[in-house]
């Protein structure tokens, strides 16, 4: 379960000033972060990476240790809520010490919290001690069952394997939601099927609209698929009832009728769901991104080098939160046709 691990750096900086608790411009208070453990992954699913991306070099990286302590000084900061993205997070070694570490704020109560989002290839190897860690829910995306498709979609997945690792991580005990990105005539289709057999085994699924983030050497307008398309086409097929359910994230649910499950959409391009935005993401190189659909961005890795308290850092997120944008500004259109955003997906994690 939880442990000590008995460092003092590690610990929340009890010495300095009760850090304050953030609350941005316009009076939303940050309670959930998102940390991308790292930029590789070993899939490179078409509207994420390109086949040959390049990755940051390993020295630019923050150690397990510094993750840590910046996690810590966003939850003394008062985040309730900490997702672990990437990349694929199961691939950075040694991640299963971070989680560790991090459980001791689940077993003090300061985190509500504390999960990640996955691709499940490493899922059959890390679900049962996750579990056994305090985590309770997981995201993991994916796309298709048709085996074709997804190696089409992930260019390097394997179906069977994600599926034995999604088998692992239910028959440990764990919660799964299933993400999939709407690709327009590629994974369609398929969606019905998707959520006939998540619904079926008890999970839920959140369809994602895709989004401009990153060169992926694919035209955005091609891949892009509007979810009121996705949903008027379920609608053929299932009843969809309007529910006031919501996770505080930016997904609006229905419940289908025929399941009981709970389907919902995600569509940054069609609706703004900004207003109530809780959450700062940090990549694996301690840069905090206020928003995940603009550039401003501030660097937390230096003042965190810079010494061993964390009062640097305090002042580096107050002064970032004071910085967080209403709202943001994705656009993909026939004028528009390179990314909004030239940063991939795959670095601030989702
Ligand atoms: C970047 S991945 C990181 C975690 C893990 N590797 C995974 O795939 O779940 C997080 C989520 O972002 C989604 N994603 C990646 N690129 C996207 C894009 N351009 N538009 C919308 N969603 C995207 C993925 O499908 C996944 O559900
Ligand atoms: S979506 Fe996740 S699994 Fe796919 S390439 Fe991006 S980081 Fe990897």
């Amino acid at each position: 379960m939880a442990r000590s691990n008995g460092s003092s750096t590690f610990e929340l900086d009890r010495a300095a000033a009760q850090p304050r608790p953030l609350i941005d411009p316009y009076q939303r208070a940050i309670t959930y972060l998102r940390v991308s453990v790292t930029d590789r992954c070993d899939f490179r699913c078409v509207y994420c990476m390109s086949e040959n991306m390049t990755f940051l070099p390993k020295a630019d990286v923050l150690s397990l240790e510094e993750l840590d302590r910046l996690c810590s000084a966003f939850i003394a900061k008062g985040v309730s809520k900490l997702r672990l993205t990437g990349g694929e997070p199961l691939v950075r070694r040694g991640i299963m010490t971070l989680v560790d570490s991090l459980s001791r704020y689940l077993a003090s109560g300061a985190l509500k919290e504390l999960t990640l989002t996955t691709n499940g290839s490493q899922l059959a190897k890390y679900a049962a001690e996750l579990k056994s860690l305090g985590i309770e829910r997981i995201n993991v995306s994916l796309d298709t069952l048709d085996a074709d498709k997804f190696r089409a979609i992930t260019r390097w997945g394997e179906l069977d394997k994600v599926l034995a690792g999604i088998d692992a991580a239910q028959a440990a005990g764990l919660h799964v939601k299933i993400n999939a990105v709407a690709l327009k005539g590629v994974n369609d289709e398929d969606i019905g099927d998707l959520l006939a057999w998540a619904h079926g085994r008890g999970m839920d699924l959140t369809v994602i609209e895709v989004m401009p983030l990153g060169d992926v050497g694919e035209a955005r307008l091609d891949q892009y698929m509007p979810l009121s398309m996705v949903r008027s086409r379920l609608a053929e097929r299932y009843t969809l009832e309007d529910i006031a359910f919501s996770t505080g994230g930016p997904a609006r649910y229905v419940r289908v009728k025929e399941t009981g499950g709970h389907l919902g959409f995600i569509t940054p391009l069609t609706h703004n769901f900004c207003e109530s935005c809780n959450r700062v993401r940090i990549t694996c190189t301690g840069t905090l991104f206020m928003c995940l659909g603009q550039n401003d961005a501030t660097d937390l890795r230096a003042p965190l080098r810079a010494s061993e308290g964390n009062d640097l850092v305090y002042t580096a997120i107050d002064e970032a939160i004071m910085r967080k944008p209403k709202g943001h500004d994705f656009v993909i259109d026939r004028r528009h046709r390179r990314p909004a955003l030239t940063r991939h997906m795959s670095v601030t994690g989702g």
